[in-house]
């Protein structure tokens, strides 16, 4: 009884903490750092130890989560671990090693094991349709986070970032550092993004392209390689290397002669990566602008050392507290908070949203966000 009257008053401070909105600069939970370290796990070394015995007051929460081999993710399952804990909830949290088979059997044993709400940030978000109609059956609810889950009518509500105001982030940061509407140019520009399973990718490049496709038109800016679709410049599960790859061949074809290439535009800060990689190694000119997402430790440094411009800031800990708090109100038997009932159609309707507002980190602020707010560390940067 004395627990319980603890886990209430634990879970109650920590829906009045979460209250406080998405906004990124606001106070939340610290990041748990020791957990951001990328590591190069086999599928099976990333299954978390199995949930304890004891049934914590709130009920069994299955939280799935695509890789760790992604700093972000790392971030996410623990802030959200962390912070459903301490609002009273066990945590079954997975991860299944970018592995779609893999994610697939993590879900059904959250379901079987009892399981009352599943949190899944999906590695292709229209591989879960089955397993999701084994969720609905039990009428366990779902929350597709992060990446929206497609072709399921078992998905509840979405919670993520604006994924399309990532992109256009992202698009005016290259048109203001270009001058787009008062320089003369022509600017050569290349483009990279995600994976074509992940319907973000779709946001990400659709948001930037709706600001630099008219420079594009009109001339202003070029694409030497003629990669300007969304399948010519996807990159398989967000890959590093595949990004760099991909960038060693367009340098060979179109920069090895000095020509100067002004800015990248790379979704995410994994593909961003790929690109600064094969820059390094094939690229003498002068450095373009590199944009990314994610604020990765790897790209922070990068951007310290002049080899990206600038990186989206999500802030993990305050979409893990969204999530949270709908948790929370879903299982007291109440809706969820949302603020976006337009933009998200998984193929079965509107899915209900929540949606975080991203902004871009760069040299000139990334103390503000990153070091003053806690995220990280001077240290982590070194
Ligand atoms: C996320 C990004 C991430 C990418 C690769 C996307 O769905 O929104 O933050 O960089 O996946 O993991």
């Amino acid at each position: 009884m004395k627990k319980r009257l603890l886990s209430m008053i634990l879970a109650t401070a920590m829906v009045a903490t979460m209250l406080v909105g998405c906004g990124a600069k606001e106070e939340a939970a610290a990041p748990a750092k020791e957990e951001a370290a990328v590591e190069e796990a086999a599928p099976a070394a990333e299954e978390e130890a199995p949930a304890a015995e004891e049934t914590a007051a709130g009920g069994k929460v299955g939280v799935a989560m695509p890789t760790k081999d992604l700093q972000r993710w790392n971030q996410d399952g623990a802030n959200m671990k962390e912070q459903l804990e301490a609002a009273g909830y066990e945590v079954d949290l997975q991860y299944a090693a970018n592995d779609i088979a893999t994610q697939v059997s993590q879900i059904e044993n959250m379901i079987n094991s009892g399981c009352k709400l599943l949190v899944i940030a999906s590695i292709d978000g229209d591989s879960l349709g089955t397993v999701l109609e084994m969720a609905k059956e039990a009428s366990i609810p779902v929350i597709a986070y992060d990446r929206l889950i497609m072709n399921s009518d078992a998905v509840s509500y979405y919670a993520t970032f604006d994924n399309y105001m990532v992109g256009t982030i992202q698009g005016e940061y290259i048109k203001e550092k270009l001058d787009l509407d008062n320089a003369d140019g022509p600017f050569n520009i290349e483009l990279t993004t995600g994976d074509p399973g992940d319907n973000n990718a779709r946001f990400f490049f659709g948001g930037a392209m709706d600001v630099l496709q008219p420079y594009i038109d009109a001339g202003k800016l070029v694409v030497k390689s003629g990669q300007t679709k969304f399948e010519e410049v996807a990159t398989a599960n967000w890959a590093t290397d595949a990004a760099q790859a991909r960038m060693d061949a367009i340098i060979a074809a179109n920069y090895a002669d000095g020509t100067k290439l002004d800015a990248c535009l790379c979704s995410n800060d994994s593909t961003a990566l790929g690109v600064a990689n094969s820059l390094e190694a094939n690229y003498t000119g002068e450095w373009p602008i590199i944009t990314g997402q994610d604020c990765d430790i790897a790209s922070v440094k990068n951007i310290l050392a002049g080899k990206q411009s600038m990186s989206i800031f999500k802030d993990t800990r305050t979409l893990a507290s969204k999530v949270v708090e709908m948790v929370d109100a879903i299982m007291k038997g109440g809706e969820a908070p949302i603020n976006d009932t337009e933009t998200y159609d998984n193929g079965t309707g509107i899915i209900p949203s929540y949606l975080c507002e991203p902004v871009f980190a760069d040299i000139d602020n990334y103390k503000e966000l990153l070091i003053d707010s806690g995220y990280y560390t001077e240290a982590d940067l070194q």
